[in-house]
């Protein structure tokens, strides 16, 4: 059953999402949390929230182990617009999480060892006792992670295609250069695994998608529709992204 909370604004759906994070990790204490981590604009208010609280709050991160969702492929890691860089520049680096236990796909395995490498992702999950809590956005085509529209329900890390949407909603950031056609992503089946999910939509471009996830049939054309088997998912939304429910 998914349950679903309207902010009026994005920092409500932060604050929210950020409370949750903080419950788990002082819940897990040593024992460590296991964090299912997301790239992209919806999150940076969760990031920003979560650095305060650590810093001011001492909200500690020291015995979490964080797995983010995907990566662009072919991409270096300190490339500007890797998501590996991302992670850095506006968590990692503010956080006491040991660089040992962050773990994000890699965008430059070269093809003859991907298969491999995406089962060893796979593996690191299920040996770090598999995703407490997983933060997700969701894109205006309802991809989640780097699962497109056509993504089953069954998939495991992978190398996948993007839409030709995806890129060109990426163009901006990458300013001249081309956006990478393919990425390294969880599937849908290793998300739906996270004990818990929390999906953050902000903004009017997302309020079709969501309706359709939430309320609509789960279909193959709208990956975060497969969201609704799971038996624990929160849908944290702000006004214009709740708007055409
Ligand atoms: C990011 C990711 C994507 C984004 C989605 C929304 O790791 O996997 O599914 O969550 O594209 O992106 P934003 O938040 O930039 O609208």
């Amino acid at each position: 059953m998914s349950r679903v909370e309207v902010f009026v604004d994005a920092a409500g759906v932060a604050r929210a999402a950020a409370d949750a994070f903080e419950a788990l990790l002082r819940e897990r204490g040593k024992d460590g949390a296991v964090l299912g981590l997301a790239t992209g604009s919806t999150p940076l208010p969760l990031y920003r929230e979560l650095v305060r609280r650590h810093r001011e709050e001492g909200l500690p991160f020291a015995h979490a182990t964080s797995f983010n969702l995907d990566e662009y492929w072919p991409i270096a890691p300190d490339h500007p617009r890797s998501f590996a860089r991302f992670m850095d520049e506006h968590l990692f680096d503010h956080l006491d999480l040991p660089a040992a236990r962050r773990h994000i796909p890699s965008g430059l395995t070269p093809v003859p060892g991907l298969a491999a490498a995406c089962q060893d992702y796979e593996a690191a999950i299920a040996a770090a006792g598999g995703i407490d809590l997983q933060v997700l956005g969701i894109g205006v085509n309802g991809h989640i992670g780097f699962n497109e529209p056509g993504a089953l329900p069954g998939s495991r890390t992978r190398m996948v295609e993007l839409d030709d949407s995806t890129r060109a909603r990426a163009r901006g950031d990458f300013g001249g250069e081309e956006v990478p056609a393919r990425a390294v992503t969880m599937g849908l089946a290793t998300i739906l695994e996270a004990r818990r999910i929390l999906v953050l939509a902000t903004g009017p471009d997302k309020a079709a998608a969501v309706a359709a996830a939430i309320d609509g049939p789960a279909t193959t054309a709208l990956p975060a529709s497969w969201l609704q088997q799971h038996p624990d998912v929160t849908w944290l939304l702000d006004a214009p992204a709740a708007a055409a429910r």
